[in-house]
């Protein structure tokens, strides 16, 4: 019995006989051998079949089959200095398992609406390959980072009754003859982890009914979230550079292959992995910028451009700490001298990626914090438990979130956060 191997184990099988459950992306032939470009989900490499060397059925059967195709493949594996992987597969037979007539995307080029339209093919395709390998690769590291450091992960609820992130960005839904929302972010329910289990992380999706059609927003995204007991900021932001130059040092280590095919400049992320990150005021960053011809006040959000330039000015991330109160949400820790900002940090990325993480210091004071929900316009009675966490051994606690799809965004080099969830929710998208 031959053993059945996958691609990306070829380099222990060197001149062995194997047998591998594969798809046809491609093929070339001309009338004395075929090359049969194979993938079995775990990598890309070629197969090569010699005329002579099989039966005349075996040589038609290759030639005939569309891309797509399944099948098993049964060869010897060899060095192949030639490609970028390394190694091949001298085929000696096939079989066919499932075929593949008319499928819809060629290798010539296709625009994106088609590609989206049919991302549960396009998943199939090398660059989606590529980005789907990485984005678990940092699923994989951030759990290792966290654990390894004392934090659990603890499951917050997508179906609640609270929006801390704003309420004009709220799905809605019906519980049972009440109102609920689909999770905006699973901070609030970290924090009673917090004071239960000292350090959490919860991770999971979250939704934002936001109507911005921009290259970094996602309807449905996928959201880290660390929170700390006993933590004020400035350790907290030691953690949160050290997680995302940990999470770049583990796509260098692991996805080398991955990084190729994408094409990403592996001398730029290792810059990232370098610390500490810089530090700058948002009162600085709103200086920097009008010095710089920016129309901005004092006051007001960044949007993409100021993001961009901001990062521009640094090698690596860098951090945006103490934005306005005003701007930001309800729960975040006053600033101990100055009344009109809160203690909190934005990382933005470089290469104009814009903010991979957003965070803070959280406001520890029962009557401040309750003061806070009111003005937020939200209802007492629904935070009745949140604000529990403020009367009963209230203590200093910190946290953030990293955005997966634009960390990963960032670190892929890819132009568009659309590419880095297998099957994107956007403003006009829904399907598949
Ligand atoms: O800055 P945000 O809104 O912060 C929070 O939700 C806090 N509760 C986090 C915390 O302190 N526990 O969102 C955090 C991150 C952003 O920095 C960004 O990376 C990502 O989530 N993000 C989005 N990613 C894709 N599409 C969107 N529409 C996003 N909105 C935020
Ligand atoms: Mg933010």
């Amino acid at each position: 019995m031959v053993q059945q191997i996958n691609i990306i184990d070829a380099k222990n099988h060197v001149d062995e006989e194997v047998k591998i459950g594969a798809w046809l992306t491609d093929k070339r032939s001309s009338g004395k051998i075929a090359f049969l470009q194979l993938r079995d989900g775990t990598a890309f490499f070629q197969g090569v079949l010699v005329k002579s060397a099989v039966s005349e059925e075996i040589f038609q059967l290759a030639k005939q089959m569309h891309q797509e195709a399944s099948m098993w493949v049964y060869g010897t594996i060899h060095q192949d200095t030639r490609s970028k992987f390394g190694y091949e597969i001298e085929i000696s037979n096939l079989e066919l398992v499932g075929e593949s007539e008319g499928y819809p995307i060629t290798p010539k080029e296709h625009g994106i609406d088609f590609l989206l339209d049919h991302r549960h093919l396009w998943l199939r395709s090398r660059r989606p390959f590529a980005i789907m390998k990485i984005r678990n690769e940092v699923i994989r590291a951030s759990y290792e980072f966290f654990n390894a450091r004392g934090f659990i992960k603890m499951d917050a609820p997508i179906l609640t009754g609270s929006a801390p992130e704003g309420t004009t960005e709220l799905f809605h839904t019906e519980y049972f003859g009440r109102d609920a929302y689909l999770s905006q972010s699973g901070q609030l329910y970290a924090e009673a982890g917090a004071l239960a289990f000292d350090k959490v992380f919860t991770f999971g999706p979250t939704f934002r009914a936001e109507e911005s059609k921009t290259r970094r927003h996602l309807i449905e995204f996928w959201m880290l979230e660390p929170e700390m007991a006993f933590m004020h900021q400035e350790e907290s932001l030691k953690i949160q550079e050290e997680y995302v130059a940990y999470l770049v040092q583990n796509v260098l280590d692991h996805c080398d292959y991955e990084l190729d095919l994408l094409e990403r400049d592996k001398e730029v992320l290792k810059r990232y992995t370098k610390l500490p990150y810089q530090r700058i005021s948002y009162d600085d960053a709103v200086a920097m910028l009008q010095k710089n011809n920016f129309d901005v006040e004092w006051g007001v959000d960044f949007g993409s451009p100021e993001e961009t330039f901001l990062a521009d000015q640094f090698e690596q991330p860098v951090f945006v700490l103490n934005y306005p109160k005003k701007i930001k949400p309800f729960y975040m820790k006053p600033h101990p001298t100055r009344d009109d900002v809160v203690i909190c940090a934005d990382l933005l990325a470089p290469e104009g990626y814009g903010e991979i993480i957003g965070g803070s210091e959280r406001a520890t004071d029962y009557n401040y914090l309750l003061e806070q929900v009111k003005k937020a316009g939200l209802d007492p009675k629904e935070y009745s438990w949140y604000l529990d966490l403020r009367k009963y051994g209230s203590v200093p606690h910190s946290g953030f979130g990293l955005g997966l799809e634009r960390a990963l965004t960032w670190i892929c080099g890819v132009d568009h956060v659309r590419e880095t969830i297998p099957f994107p929710r956007l403003l006009n998208r829904i399907y598949p």
